[in-house]
């Protein structure tokens, strides 16, 4: 996906632009540019392949002064990222004289069809993208709708309609900043399954892909909706939809820092986000934990709890890291509650038609709340009539603004790529979603109340766990240049075999693989030698026996092996090529704390392999496209 930002009010639009966009970069990192505009009705565009610092540079010795402006920052979906491929992208006369300029954050699926007709009608085009059929199509109503005006510059109702009539031929997703020649002191936005938020103040008005870089400027925001315009001036903002027409928008507040979107003492989002596990969790939990009713408590599922009672079945779907936090909650759900928990890869439900009981509840995980498979998903269940909650970390995304209800994390902006505190906030949402069902059923008050009790104990846990950074750090060196890895756990830490092996291929490209311990037998073992370590999940509890056979059948074949262990293990030691302990915590919540070592690990291996954490090759943070 990309991220777009634009600005209309009383200071240098360049300004805003480059920052917000540095802080949507983790949207995409291709390549970047902004058009700028001011009273001289010249659009002036300045774009870059690559990162934000390089726009940044190009700009330096110019820095434009106008006053109005879009930017953008690109992940390919449609053309090389290169410069040409950069949005924004314009259409006019002449290259030399746009008349109007866009950026677009989506895919436009008849871009082709619509591409062949404005060459027949003579538009030149000049990139290999989706998005440029947008704006060849906007110049081309700009035309139609001004041959017949009588005003001297086009009205906000006629650029209005020249937007509508545009996007009455788009199919596919988009969330677009346009900004017309004649018009400086406008910039309309239009809104089809990519998020676009507009940012109010005294001074400026605001247009950004999420709030992130909102923050630290205004926290009064407008969420757009779906099929929504808006005409953003300096001082004003009008939003129309395509069926009801005037719409009165709600002004919210915004509950991001600058502080949450700024590094800090951090070289990165990544590390950073690993050390704020022990906050955001806390952030999680904060009133959600009730040791007067010893159970959970909820105030957005908006189902009574005799509805819930009523509940058979629970399908979680998701995809990648929340997909892996899916599966820890079928194991704690199922555990704790006794109903069946389903977990699929929304990529497969939105096109399988499984059977499903008639008292099925459906929730959608995902951090971003943007996820396009996860989102085609959950509509598909709508479709069928099944009640569906997101648990989502971006307020107002759209997953969150689809489902029936929902829970938020509010785990703070997780800005790198690779998700570390949004996946221990859904395992930890997960758990207390367990325990209220299990309220609901079979759990006593005082099981509910140790529950509690422990789940309290968890951010302390986490700091203590944190602790092992600079052991893991030179573990890391010992393994930095391997190039295959094996990830192994059973029961409630299956899941984290996954999730540590993912984020290992994410940000360091080593191969690696996890699987349930037991599975090593029928297959992978063959993988073992002594190029290829194996990570050992095995902290005390039910099958740690288990896991220290396969531990030894591994030793046995020369292969290399990490443990994590727990802090009064013995036995490990004495076998193990390495050990990082962890805090000893009941079973069900090991999953959140024997994360945090193979976080770091992957991160270290990352860092000394000279690989960007927060951006890594091919990646973008959400996945808003199929
Ligand atoms: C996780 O580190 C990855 N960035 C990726 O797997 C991610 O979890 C996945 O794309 C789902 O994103 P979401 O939680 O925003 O839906």
């Amino acid at each position: 996906m990309c991220g777009i930002v634009g600005y209309v009010g009383t200071q240098r639009a360049s300004d805003f632009l480059l920052a917000g966009l540095r802080r949507l970069e983790y949207r995409g990192y291709d390549s970047a540019g902004i058009a700028t505009l001011d009273e001289s009705q010249q659009i002036e565009i300045c774009k870059s392949p690559g990162r934000i610092d390089a726009l940044a540079t190009k700009l330096s010795d110019c820095l434009p002064q106008a006053t109005t402006g879009i930017g953008h920052t690109r992940w390919a979906t449609h053309g090389a990222a290169n410069l040409t491929n950069a949005h924004p992208h314009f259409s006019g006369e002449t290259v030399d004289c746009p008349e109007v300029t866009i950026v677009h954050n989506g895919v436009i699926e008849n871009y082709d069809a619509l591409k062949q007709l404005l060459i027949q009608k003579g538009h030149e085009f000049i990139t290999d993208t989706d998005s440029e059929s947008i704006v060849h199509l906007l110049n081309d109503h700009l035309t139609l709708v001004r041959r017949d005006s009588n005003s001297e510059l086009p009205t906000d109702e006629e650029l209005a309609e020249v937007v509508k009539q545009t996007v009455a031929k788009l199919q596919g997703t988009y969330g677009l900043g346009i900004v017309f020649r004649e018009r400086p002191d406008l910039i309309i936005a239009a809104r089809l399954g990519s998020p676009l938020v507009v940012g109010v103040s005294d001074q400026a008005h605001y247009l950004a892909s999420d709030a992130a870089p909102l923050a630290g400027y205004t926290d009064q925001i407008v969420y757009l909706a779906d099929h929504q315009i808006a005409l953003i001036k300096q001082d004003s903002l009008q939003i129309t939809h395509r069926d009801s027409g005037q719409v009165h928008h709600q002004i919210e507040t915004l509950q991001i820092e600058s502080g949450d979107v700024d590094l800090g003492e951090y070289p990165n989002y990544m590390l950073k986000e690993i050390f704020e596990q022990p906050q955001s969790l806390r952030n999680t939990m904060r009133g959600r934990l009730s040791l007067d009713d010893a159970t959970s408590i909820f105030g957005g599922l908006n189902l009574s709890a005799r509805e819930l009672r009523n509940v058979d079945r629970i399908l979680l779907t998701a995809c990648g890291t929340s997909w892996h936090a899916a599966l820890v909650g079928e194991y704690l759900i199922e555990q704790m509650a006794q109903i069946p928990v389903e977990v699929e890869y929304a990529s497969e439900l939105r096109y399988r038609n499984p059977p499903m009981s008639k008292n099925t509840l459906v929730f959608g995980i995902s951090q971003s709340g943007e996820t396009a498979d996860t989102l085609a998903a959950l509509r598909e269940m709508k479709r069928k009539g099944y009640p569906t909650l997101g648990i989502c970390n971006v307020v107002g995304s759209t997953i969150a603004q689809e489902s029936d209800g929902g829970i938020y994390l509010h785990a703070g902006p997780e800005i790198g790529v690779a998700s570390t505190k949004a996946y221990t906030s859904q395992i930890l949402t997960l758990t207390m979603l367990g325990l209220y069902f299990g309220r609901l059923h079979n759990l006593s008050f005082e099981q509910g109340h140790q529950i509690i009790e422990s789940i309290q104990r968890l951010p302390e846990i986490v700091e203590q766990a944190l602790e092992s950074n600079s052991q893991i750090k030179q573990i890391a060196e010992k393994y930095h240049q391997v190039n295959n890895f094996l990830y192994l756990g059973r029961n409630f830490n299956f899941p984290t075999a996954l999730e540590g092996a993912l984020k290992l291929k994410e940000i360091s490209y080593i191969h690696a693989e996890g699987y349930p311990a037991a599975e090593l037998k029928h297959g992978p073992i063959a993988l073992v030698d002594e190029h290829t370590p194996s990570v050992c999940i095995m902290p005390q509890g039910s099958v740690y026996d288990k896991v220290m056979s396969n531990l030894e059948e591994i030793k046995a074949r020369g292969g290399p092996v990490i443990a994590i262990a727990s802090e009064s293990d013995t036995r490990v030691a004495q076998i193990a090529d390495d050990v990082i302990r962890i805090p000893h915590v009941e079973e069900f919540l090991q999953p959140i704390v024997s994360i945090i070592p193979l976080q770091l690990l992957s991160y270290h291996i990352a860092q000394l392999r000279g690989c960007d954490v927060d951006k890594p090759r091919n990646l973008a943070k959400s996945v808003t496209v199929e």
